[in-house]
């Protein structure tokens, strides 16, 4: 097939990006390079020995959009590209909604006029709230409790609205539960901008000396060690589901949805000590209070996932842990700092005034298509 990736620069798209090479898939990735690196996918190509190709453009920009799609005409899309850190959307409400919610419109009305019907969404556990237990399943009502997870809700939300309009419509709508780890070979993985909101980037930035201390926030909570428990799943696994939901979503009208978890929650202590085996270097934290809207326990009821798509994670906490360290401490810095002058010469995010925007770091895909 063809397939067009958008945020197929970022974490779990240039996983993606490299299982869809590896099936034989040509792929082509859509981003504007907000929050990635296009080292990702020459990466991505010396690993698989095949190339994706690079268009950098703006979700926000209906004019690339239609470009993308009249050149390419593909067969499906893989919609990865939006903000997503929580902090942030609190502090920029509008920023997020417009991003991921206007952009997710924008490419369903480009979709739509050039005849692309299917199509998989990264959707997050997150669209849940807190939903009063701790194992969660599909039917439980969305109720997501910041602006981040809300434009994850109104997606969603939107996409069932357009499946409900006619059978023309095929999705999938993937609720990820916390993505970690990196590719076994280590060449790829998380570079986040800054400190490192979540947990599994900040332990191995301690580990590799970059910080000085873990902050484990708060254990009183009601769990066996009183640390925050969390169904981590391997980006690998995770983007293994994009493959099974994509092959489901041919024979299959409407707007699906499924957990995209292991069904295993892991503390954030034994998180800690396994990435202490995995690394060799003892870690240290400190225990300070609970962070604001965390919440005590949960994880994925994966149940559905398995039975309709046939997915189900293989890779357990020391996978995981140990993948992330091979990728850590080979580049301890993340990818490389951008040669200004290999950056494309306009950043049309910035003219739509999106602040922070910018490329974040840039090295020279093999191809690239400026838009
Ligand atoms: P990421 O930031 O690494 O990747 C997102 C990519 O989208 C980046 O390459 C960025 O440059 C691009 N992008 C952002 N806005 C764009 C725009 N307007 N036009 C074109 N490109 C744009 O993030 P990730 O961790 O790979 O997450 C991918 C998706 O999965 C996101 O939608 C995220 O909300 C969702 N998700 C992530 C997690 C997680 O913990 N990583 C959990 C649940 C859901
Ligand atoms: C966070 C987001 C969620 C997003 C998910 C993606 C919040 C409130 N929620 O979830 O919307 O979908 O990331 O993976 O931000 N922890 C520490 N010290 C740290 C960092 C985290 O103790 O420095 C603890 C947290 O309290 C939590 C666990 O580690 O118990 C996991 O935290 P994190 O990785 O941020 O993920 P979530 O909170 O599950």
């Amino acid at each position: 097939m063809r397939i067009l990736v958008t945020g197929g620069a970022g974490y779990i798209g240039s996983h993606t990006v490299l299982l869809l090479l590896e099936e034989g898939h040509e792929v082509h990735v859509f981003d504007n390079l907000s929050n990635s690196s296009p080292e990702a996918l020459n990466r991505v190509a010396e690993i698989t020995g095949r190339e994706a190709r690079l268009h950098v453009g703006d979700l926000l920009d209906q004019r690339q959009l239609d470009d993308v799609f009249a050149e390419l005409k593909p067969d499906a899309v893989i919609h990865f590209a939006g903000l997503k850190a929580v902090g942030e959307s609190v502090d920029f409400p509008l920023r997020y909604y417009r991003n991921n919610v206007t952009g997710t419109l924008n490419l369903l009305e480009a979709m739509d006029s050039h005849d692309v019907h299917t199509l998989v969404f990264s959707s997050s556990a997150t669209v849940y709230g807190d939903a009063g237990v701790v194992k969660y399943r599909e039917d439980l009502k969305l109720d997501a409790v910041n602006p981040y997870g809300r434009t994850k809700m109104h997606v969603e939300q939107m996409l069932e609205d357009v499946a409900g309009s006619s059978d023309k419509w095929h999705i999938a709508r993937l609720r990820y539960f916390n993505p970690v780890g990196a590719h076994e070979s280590g060449r790829i993985g998380e570079d986040p901008t800054g400190i490192p909101n979540n947990l599994m980037p900040f332990i191995s930035q301690v580990a590799v000396g970059r910080r000085p201390v873990l902050r484990i926030f708060g254990n009183d909570y009601a769990t066996p060690d009183g640390t925050g428990v969390r169904d981590y799943i391997h980006v690998v696994d995770l983007a293994a589901a994009h493959l099974a939901a994509l092959e489901y979503c041919i024979d299959h009208s409407g707007a699906h949805a499924w957990n995209i978890g292991t069904g295993h929650g892991s503390s954030v202590m034994e998180v800690l000590h396994a990435f202490e085996r995995a690394s060799g270097r003892d870690i240290p934290f400190e225990l300070v209070d609970r962070r604001p809207g965390d919440l005590a326990e949960y994880y994925a009821d994966p149940t559905l996932a398995r039975e309709e798509i046939g997915w189900k994670a293989e890779r357990g906490l020391e996978e995981m842990v140990a993948d992330n360290w091979r990728w850590q401490s080979t580049n301890p810095d993340g990818y490389p700092d951008a040669d200004p002058a290999d950056l494309p010469d306009t950043d049309p995010s910035e003219e739509d005034g999106v602040k922070g925007s910018k490329p974040k770091r840039a090295t020279g895909p093999n191809e690239t298509t400026k838009l």
